[in-house]
Formats: structure tokens, sequence, C-alpha cells
């Protein structure tokens, strides 16, 4: 079974905090966003695998660690997944982007594939899937069965805010994935909004309502 790694941050709590509040603005919203996402790498990326290289200090030589793994696939769920891309790159510029469109028809909630676009050789690279929430569960399932549809084994999914509904979906049909969410809310309403979350990633990150 996948683990679920739950932040319980002073930092992250403030921020998310100050996101869920309706009048929090967009440009606002936005900014807390990337700053999340780089507080959660640190815990995402815990378990990269490093390797030993030698190199010259300026007192001496010695061995040291850096990344074993150099290839490396950030894939935003779109639209609101691109708010948490620009704090995953900052902290590894050396990420490739790839792309998966799902949006939620609204009466039958269910997620539709729109837009899909990888790098080169992301198969074999780590990924990591963002997208701010996990409400049903039900765009993060089809988004890792198409990546693992394409021969991809090593994904996680990076999440803002989950309802309780989404991270058994997840759990149930991708119990290899790890999932890192700030925080786990109380459930779903009948629109299948997260309660109490943030309302509408998307509407707040773009200004679109
Ligand atoms: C939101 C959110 C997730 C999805 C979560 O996207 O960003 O992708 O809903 O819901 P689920 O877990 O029930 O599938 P939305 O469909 O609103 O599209 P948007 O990002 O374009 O706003
Ligand atoms: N998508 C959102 O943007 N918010 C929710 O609460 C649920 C799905």
């Amino acid at each position: 079974m996948g683990q679920v790694h739950v932040f319980d941050h002073p930092l992250i709590s403030e921020k998310l905090t100050l996101m869920r509040r309706a009048d929090t603005s967009s440009q606002d919203f936005r900014l807390l966003l990337k700053e999340i996402s780089e507080l959660m790498l640190y815990e995402v990326a815990r378990d990269f695998e490093t390797k030993l290289v030698t190199i010259q200090t300026p007192i001496c030589e010695g061995s040291f660690p850096v990344l074993k793994e150099n290839f490396f696939t950030i894939v935003p769920i779109l639209r609101a997944g691109l708010g948490m891309v620009d704090g995953l790159l900052e902290l590894m510029p050396f990420a490739h982007v790839g792309h998966i469109g799902m949006s939620r028809d609204e009466e039958t909630k269910q997620p539709i594939e729109y837009y899909y676009k990888m790098p080169d050789g992301f198969e074999n690279s780590v990924i990591i899937v963002v997208d701010p929430m996990l409400a049903t569960g039900g765009s993060a399932v089809d988004a890792i069965n198409s990546l693992k549809s394409r021969g991809c084994t090593n994904i996680r999914l990076m999440n803002l805010i989950a309802a309780p509904e989404g991270v058994k979906f997840v759990q149930d049909h991708h119990p290899d994935v790890d999932i890192f969410v700030a925080a786990v809310d109380e459930k779903l309403n009948e629109d299948a909004y997260i309660v109490p979350g943030l309302g509408d990633a998307g509407d707040r990150i773009f200004g679109t309502k």
C-alpha cells in the first residue's frame, strides 16, 4: 500500500490557511501555492537516491553525494497542477515537465483527458504528478493510469488538499504510489468539492471566476 505523507509543518499550515481564505487574491494564491510546493518538495525528494562523486574542494579532494538519477519529470494535471510547477523547478531546474490535461465533467464528475505531452524517455524517469486538489481521485487515478500504460513505474503524487475519498481511491487503484499532501480535509460535498477546501483551484489560480 502506498504511503500517505501528510505535512504537519507550521509554515505550510499558515500558507495553506491563507490560500483557503475566500478573500485571497489570485496573485497571492499563486505565490502561496508556489511556496508550499517548494516546501513540500523537501519531503517528496527525501528518498531520492544519491551516489558519491570525487571532487576537489579548495582544501582537498573528497567524495560527496550527488543525485544518482538525473531524469525527473514533473507532470502537472492541467490546469491547476501548473500552479505547482514553478516551485518544483526552482529546486529542481534540471527536471523535465510533461503535461496531462484532465477536466471534470460537471454532470458526471468523471475526468476526461484532453491533452497529453511528455518528454522523450520519460518512462524511465522519476515522475512527480502534481495537482492541488485530490477530490474524488478520478483525475489522479486516470492520469496515473495513462502514465503506467506508457511504461512508467516510478510515480509519486503531490497534492495540496485531499478528501479522504480521493486518498482511498488512489490507494485502491495505485497501491505502489506514495501520496504527499499538505492537508486531508473532512469530506466531499454533493458537487464533489472538498470541504472545507479552498474552492476551485484552477479558477483561483487563473482568476477565471
Ligand atoms: C480540479 C483539480 C483536479 C480535479 C480534482 O480540476 O485541479 O484536477 O479537479 O477532482 P477529482 O479528484 O474529483 O478528479 P478541474 O477539473 O476543476 O480542472 P481545472 O484544473 O482546469 O480547473
Ligand atoms: N477541484 C477543485 O478545484 N476543488 C475541489 O474542491 C474539488 C475539485
